[in-house]
């Protein structure tokens, strides 16, 4: 489904300031597969994330959606973000997550009761009166109701409780099942791995040095 061919990224290339996040990265992502993309800061991680959600294009080789470049098929793929407050646009919950769809009041109870925000107490709620977990939980109902073939979400289990991770963990997997989404997950936190995912990619100084069954590949030594 989706594929990135030798791909490397620099920011910022042809000035003094070019800085090199990814080189010759060779990723196939198939229908509903499950990712997990780890490595320590700095490696790529988010770099890889915008570049599978088509939000960036690479410097260098190709991403592609089906044969076309992933950037260019809005829709199919969503993201959320590794600080979840710069992607919520609007001043309530209800509104963003309804932001930029036409979907009506059932759609986005619908999506806030699958990432577990009772509708009737968050629909209304101001975005800056909620903590950084539930800020993710906005995010990723704002996502779910794009109904996107592929989701990616750059360290999603961060700053959550043991809660706030076990009902995620939960809504991933009822997302996998249920809707068929393939999900790529960048983290740096391993703990939950086997639950989230079933492939596991490790990406060290912007390569990818491991790609295998997530337990397999998690054993690989870590700088
Ligand atoms: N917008 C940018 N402009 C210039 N350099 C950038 C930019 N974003 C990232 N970089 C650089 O690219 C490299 C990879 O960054 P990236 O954010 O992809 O790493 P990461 O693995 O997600 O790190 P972290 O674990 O800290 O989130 C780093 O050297 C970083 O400094
Ligand atoms: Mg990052």
């Amino acid at each position: 489904m989706i594929r990135l061919e030798d791909v490397g990224h620099v920011y910022a290339a042809g000035t003094p300031w070019a800085r090199r996040a990814l080189s010759g990265v060779d990723l196939t992502i198939a229908h509903a597969e499950r990712i997990l993309v780890v490595g320590p800061n700095g490696s790529g991680k988010s770099t890889l994330a915008w570049i599978v959600a088509g939000l960036l294009r690479p410097t260098e080789g190709t991403a592609t959606l089906d044969g076309r470049p992933v950037d260019e098929a809005p829709g199919s793929t969503a993201m959320t973000f590794q600080h979840a407050r710069l992607q919520l646009f609007r001043p309530t919950v209800g509104a963003d997550v309804r932001f930029g769809t036409r979907l009506d009041r059932v759609a986005v109870d619908h999506a806030l009761e699958m990432v577990g925000l009772d509708p009737a107490v968050f629909r209304s709620r101001r975005v800056d009166e909620l903590s950084g977990g539930q800020q993710r939980r906005v995010a990723l109902a704002g996502a779910l109701v794009r109904r996107p073939r592929v989701l990616v979400l750059d360290e999603p289990l961060a700053g959550l409780d043991a809660p706030g991770r076990r009902l995620l963990i939960a809504v991933l997997a009822r997302l996998n099942r249920e809707a068929q989404v393939a999900t790529v997950i960048v983290t740096h936190d391993t703990e939950d791995a086997h639950r989230v995912a079933d492939r596991g990619v490790v990406l060290r100084a912007g390569e990818v040095v491991a790609d295998d069954e997530v337990a397999s590949a998690l054993e690989q030594p870590r700088p």
